[in-house]
C-alpha cells in the first residue's frame, strides 16, 4: 500500500483539524481539547511545530514525557497526528552556543532570536542539531498509533528567504562550482565583462549583498536558484531520516501562500503530498479567485494529486494592517472552495487561540471565548458536514481544458530592477490571466513551459520573461501541432542566464507569433493606454478598452491585428495579434488589457479553442468545480460567492448531497451557499 493510501485509510475521509500547540496550555485544558475535537469531528492535528525548546530544553537532554501524554491522549480520542519535526524555531540555547547559526540579510543585518525561523539554511551547525532532533522524534514516535503523517519544518522560506552570511557565501560558491565547473564559464553566464565584474576565481564570488546600485541580475537569479535548493536541502536532510526510520509514514511540508521564494515544481516530487497554507483576505473583493488560483497551482504540482489545505484562518488573521474576520458562512464557503479545487484536508491555524505570544489575536477553532462562540459553532458544523462525506477523499479533478504556464525561474528574472518596467509582479500578472477564466467557470491546470501540453485545448502564457531553447520549442510545437496559445508581453526576452535572446524580440517566439517587437513603451505609473478595434469577430460591438503596465511597438510578420493602441506614440499600431501557425493559432498581448477587455478576449479565444466551462450558464458569482472519485462518481461543488441568492439552472437533474433533496434541474443557492451535486442518472 502506498504511503498516501495508508494515510487515507487511517483518516477514513477528508482530514479536518488544525495546528495543535498543547505546550501553551496546562494539562486540564488538554482533556477539554480532545473532548471538543471529537465534537467537531477533528481527525488530524499538526502537533509540535514549535516544540523544539519544549522537547530539548538543553543540548543534551530530551524531555518527551509531556508529548507522550499528548500523543496517547490523541490516540485514545481517535485523533491522528501530523507530527512536526520541530525544526522551525530553534531554542535560545542553540544561537547562544553558536551565534553563527543566525541568518544575515543582504545588508549584513543579523536576524536575532526572539521570533522564529532564525537560522541560516546553509549552517552545518543548525543542520546537525536539526538532524539529531528529527532522529530522536522519529525514533520516539515512529511506531505510535496516533502518528499519521510527518510535518517537516514549517513554511520553509517564509521569513528568511535567503541568508547572505559568510557560511552561505561559501555554500553559494560550492553550488556555483558544481553548476559552472570553471570560473570562465561563470563569467560568461553572468556577463561579468559588464561594469568590470570579471572574477579571477570562485573565491572572489559573494552572494548579491547590498551594493551601490543594481547587483548583477544573473547573479541574483542564480542566488534565487541556490536559495530554493539550499532550503530544499534542509527539508531533504530531515526527510531522509524519516524515510529511514519510518519508511511507511508519508511526509509533507506546508507551503506559504503563493510566493516566488521556492521553486515549488522542483520541491513537489520530494513530498508525498503537497500541503498549502491559504490566507485570503476577507476585505479583498477578489479573495476567492485569488485563492482558487493558488489551489490550482497546489493541485498541479504533483500532477493533479489532491493536496492538503494545512492551514487557513477560521476567522481573522493578526498579521495584516487591518484584520477582518470572516463573515458568517464564509469560513464554510472558502473551505468547500479548497475541497472543490482538490483539497483532501481542511485544516486551520490553530486549534486553540493562544493566550500570550505574537499570535494571540489570530483566530482559532476554539476562540478565547470558548465553545459557545460563533467561531466554534461554525467549526463544529463544518466538521460534521465534511465527516459525513468520506467519498470525496482522493477524488481527482478531471483534466482541465486550459493550462496556464508558471515558471519560478522566469519569475526570478522578471521581478528585478533595471527593467523596462520594474513594477511587474508575476503573481498579479498570472492572476490577470486567470481571473477571466475563473469568472467563466473554466477549470485550469498550472504547468511548466516544458511540460506535456498535448491534452490542453488552450495554453495561456503570462509574461514568460526568461526561457531556454527546450521550453520555447515545446510551446512552439504545441501550437504547430494544432494548439491554441495566448502569450503576453515581455515573454521570450532573456535566456536562463538573463542574457537577451538576440535576433529581434522575442526571438524564440517570433516564428510562432508572426511578429517582432521593436521597442518597449511602458506607460507612466497609474497611466494607461487606450485600445480600440472595429466591430468584428473578436469584438462584436467594437472595442474601446485600455491597457496598463506595458505597451510596445509590434511589427507584424504574418500576424493579424486584433486590437490597436489608440493614442500616443503607438497610435494605430497593433496591441493584440493573432497568428495562424501550423495547425494552431498563437495570440499575443502587447499590453495588459483592462479586466473587462481581458474577459472578452479570453472568452473569444476559449471559444475558438473549444474550451468548455465546468457547468454552462452559471450566474455571476457562482463557481463550480468537479472531482471524480475512484469509483467513477462525478461530484460538482457549487459555491455562491455573492451576497445574493442565486438561481442556478443545471444541464441535467442532480442531487444535492448536502440537503439530500430529490434530484433537481434548478437550484436556489443561498448567499455564501454551497451545494455538492451528483448527476442523478
Ligand atoms: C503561518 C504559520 C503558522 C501561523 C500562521 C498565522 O501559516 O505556519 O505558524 O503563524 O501563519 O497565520
Amino acid at each position: 500500500m502506498s504511503r498516501i493510501d495508508r494515510l487515507r485509510r487511517l483518516l477514513g475521509g477528508l482530514a479536518y483539524g488544525g495546528d495543535y500547540n498543547p505546550e501553551q496550555w496546562p494539562e486540564e485544558v488538554h482533556a477539554e481539547d480532545v473532548k471538543l475535537m471529537r465534537e467537531a469531528e477533528v481527525n488530524l492535528v499538526s502537533l509540535g511545530i514549535f516544540s523544539w525548546a519544549a522537547v530539548q530544553p538543553e543540548p543534551g537532554r530530551f524531555e518527551f514525557a509531556w508529548l507522550d501524554r499528548i500523543m496517547d491522549m490523541l490516540a485514545d480520542g481517535g485523533v491522528r497526528a501530523c507530527l512536526a519535526t520541530m525544526t522551525a524555531s530553534p531554542p535560545p540555547w542553540l544561537s547562544a552556543l553558536h551565534p553563527e547559526v543566525l541568518p544575515e540579510r543582504a545588508d549584513g543585518t543579523r536576524l536575532w532570536p526572539g521570533a522564529r525561523q532564525h537560522y541560516c539554511p546553509s549552517s552545518p551547525v543548525y543542520r546537525e542539531h536539526a538532524a539529531r532532533l528529527v532522529r530522536a522524534v522519529a525514533g520516539r514516535y515512529g511506531g505510535h498509533p496516533a502518528l499519521a503523517l510527518w510535518h517537516v519544518g514549517n513554511e520553509f522560506g517564509c521569513h528568511v528567504r535567503a541568508c547572505y552570511c559568510d557560511v552561505s557565501a561559501e555554500a553559494f560558491r560550492r553550488w556555483l562550482r558544481d553548476r559552472y565547473g570553471d570560473v570562465g564559464t561563470l563569467n560568461d553566464a553572468w556577463s561579468t565583462a559588464f561594469w568590470s565584474q570579471r572574477y579571477a576565481s570562485f573565491e572572489e564570488v559573494l552572494p548579491p549583498r547590498t551594493a551601490p546600485t543594481f547587483p548583477n541580475p544573473a547573479q541574483q537569479v542564480d542566488f534565487a536558484r541556490f536559495g530554493s535548493e539550499e532550503i530544499l536541502a534542509c527539508y531533504l536532510a530531515e526527510k531522509a531520516i524519516l524515510d529511514e526510520v519510518t519508511p511507511e509514514v508519508p511526509a509533507t511540508t506546508n507551503f506559504v501562500p503563493l510566493a516566488r521564494t521556492l521553486d515549488l515544481f522542483a520541491w513537489a516530487p520530494h513530498l508525498d503530498v503537497v500541503s498549502y497554507d491559504s490566507y485570503p483576505d476577507p476585505h479583498d473583493p477578489l479573495a476567492a479567485p485569488r485563492a482558487a488560483m493558488s489551489y490550482d497551482v497546489m493541485r498541479s504540482l504533483r500532477g493533479g494529486q489532491p493536496f492538503l489545505l494545512m492551514e487557513q484562518a477560521p476567522g481573522a488573521v493578526n498579521w495584516r494592517a487591518r484584520n477582518a474576520p470572516k463573515p458568517r458562512g464564509v469560513m464554510r464557503l472558502w473551505s468547500w472552495q479548497a475541497v472543490a479545487h482538490g483539497a483532501d484536508a481542511v485544516m486551520f491555524f490553530q486549534w486553540r487561540q493562544s493566550r500570550g505570544g505574537a499570535e494571540k489575536y489570530h483566530s482559532a477553532m476554539v476562540p478565547h471565548g470558548g465553545a459557545a462562540t460563533r467561531g466554534f459553532q461554525e467549526v463544529r458544523a463544518l466538521g460534521r458536514e465534511l465527516a459525513d462525506r468520506p467519498g470525496l477523499a482522493g477524488a481527482r479533478a478531471p483534466r482541465a481544458d486550459v493550462a496556464i504556464v508558471l515558471d519560478w525561474q522566469s519569475w526570478w528574472g522578471l521581478e528585478q530592477e533595471a527593467r523596462p518596467n520594474a513594477d511587474l509582479r508575476l503573481d498579479e500578472l498570472l492572476f490577470s490571466h486567470y481571473l477571466p477564466l475563473y469568472q467563466d467557470n473554466v477549470a485550469c491546470d498550472v504547468v511548466r513551459p516544458g511540460d506535456d501540453l498535448s491534452g490542453y485545448r488552450l495554453v495561456v502564457v503570462p509574461n514568460l520573461y526568461m526561457v531556454g531553447g527546450h521550453d520555447a520549442a515545446n510551446l512552439e510545437r504545441y501550437v504547430e501541432g494544432g494548439g491554441t496559445l495566448l502569450m503576453s508581453f515581455f515573454s521570450g526576452i532573456a535566456d536562463p542566464c538573463d542574457r537577451v535572446h538576440l535576433g529581434g524580440y522575442p526571438a524564440p517566439f517570433r516564428r510562432m507569433l508572426g511578429l517582432r517587437v521593436e521597442e518597449f513603451w511602458p506607460p507612466a505609473r497609474d497611466a494607461g493606454v487606450a485600445l480600440s478595434a472595429e466591430p468584428g469577430e473578436v469584438w462584436p460591438e467594437g472595442l474601446a478598452g485600455h491597457g496598463s503596465l506595458w505597451a510596445e511597438e509590434i511589427v507584424p510578420e504574418g500576424a493579424a491585428t486584433v486590437a490597436s493602441f489608440a493614442e500616443g506614440e503607438l497610435a494605430g499600431l497593433p496591441a493584440v495579434t493573432r497568428h495562424a501557425f501550423g495547425r494552431g493559432a498563437a495570440w499575443y498581448l502587447g499590453t495588459l488589457p483592462d479586466p473587462g477587455t481581458m474577459r472578452k478576449l479570453l472568452r473569444h479565444v476559449g471559444r475558438e479553442a473549444g474550451v468548455r466551462p465546468v457547468l454552462p450558464g452559471l450566474p455571476d458569482g457562482v463557481q463550480a468545480r468537479a472531482r471524480r472519485s475512484a469509483d467513477g462518481t462525478l461530484w460538482y461543488v457549487l459555491l455562491n460567492h455573492s451576497a445574493e441568492e442565486a438561481d442556478v439552472a443545471l444541464p441535467e437533474p442532480m442531487r444535492d448531497d448536502l440537503t439530500g433533496a430529490d434530484p433537481l434541474d434548478r437550484l436556489r443557492l443561498a448567499p455564501r451557499g454551497v451545494a455538492l451535486l451528483r448527476p442523478a442518472g
